[in-house]
């Protein structure tokens, strides 16, 4: 079957259809998919009963993946590849995590509006999350398409926003929901890293904002005025007019381009139903700062 593309939003995002993922994918293929993704952003694979073996094959044929996953307890891990991101409410031996464990605290960041990544030196390209097990309600992950949030934004504010450099880190975005609990360590790897606010997103030629709970501060001003800014176009860029809403199955595989768009985890009852989903993460080329604008 050749493989189909429909779109799943008026502004972003697409399901394509006619893949089988438990099969290496062909340069052709992954063309296919990169173009796609140019275009939509998000990419919605359903029906994929794929192994962790064969999820990071396929990722592996898009680019460098990124290494390690930055989490707290990193010493409990549950899946045996080193690149792969837990995204579950799962403990080691498989059972529910505890309603007090720290890792569940770290993890509910996640249900903030995030690009993934966007505090690492070189951010993230694409994510790649696959879904073993949803529960039966709740549990969504929803999407914003930031280009066409740029697009709509009044002249006058964009030419105020091109220049400006922000900061971001881990702990600025998991002090929104009272997290600070970090040790020595982990304040240190998760150090602030600067990001341009306005990118140009390079396979579409389009630009697009570069937002991120992760956001603590616009290089040279006061942070209140900073963060006010930045809530009020945070609001801006998740708006119905830009948001799309992925009710999981078991089997679906979505690929986001962190580049230009945002996410976040809607809730569940995680302390009852399991959630299994398991991401892999492209990195991009280069600090943003460093790339074409
Ligand atoms: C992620 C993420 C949201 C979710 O995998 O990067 O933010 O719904 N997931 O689990
Ligand atoms: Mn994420």
């Amino acid at each position: 079957m050749e493989p189909e593309l429909r779109p799943v939003h008026p502004v972003f995002g697409a399901e394509l259809r006619g893949v089988d993922l438990r099969v290496a994918p062909t340069p052709e293929l992954v063309d296919r998919i990169d173009r796609a993704m140019d275009q939509y952003a998000v990419l919605v694979i359903r029906g994929q009963d794929i192994d962790d073996d064969q999820q990071l094959a396929f990722a592996r044929a898009f680019g460098r993946l990124e290494p390690t996953p930055a989490v707290v307890d990193g010493n409990k891990r549950r899946l045996k590849h080193g690149e792969m991101v837990d995204i579950s409410n799962l403990e080691v031996d498989g059972s529910i995590i505890a309603a007090d464990d720290r890792r569940r605290m770290f993890n509910l960041g996640n249900l903030l509006w995030h690009s993934d990544s966007s505090f690492k030196a070189t951010p993230a390209k694409y994510s790649m999350l696959h879904a073993r097990v949803v529960p039966p309600e709740g549990g969504q992950t929803e999407y914003a398409d930031m280009r066409a949030a740029w697009d709509a934004l009044p002249e006058d504010m964009q030419k105020r926003l091109e220049p400006l450099v922000c900061d971001h880190s881990l702990i600025y975005s998991r002090a929104l929901l009272g997290f600070d609990a970090f040790n020595e360590a982990e304040l240190k790897d998760f150090a602030p890293v600067p990001q341009r606010l306005v990118r140009r997103h390079p396979g579409s030629g389009r630009r697009s904002l570069f937002l991120s709970s992760h956001i603590g501060t616009i290089h040279g001003w006061p942070r209140p005025e900073a963060m006010a800014l930045i809530r009020d176009l945070t609001e801006h860029a998740t708006g119905p007019a830009f948001t799309y809403r992925h009710e999981w199955r078991a089997g679906d595989l979505v690929i986001w381009d962190n580049r230009c768009t945002m996410h976040r985890a809607r809730p569940f009852d995680d302390r009852r139903y399991r959630r299994d989903l398991r991401r892999l993460t492209l990195e991009d080329s280069a600090p943003s700062l460093q790339q074409a604008a």
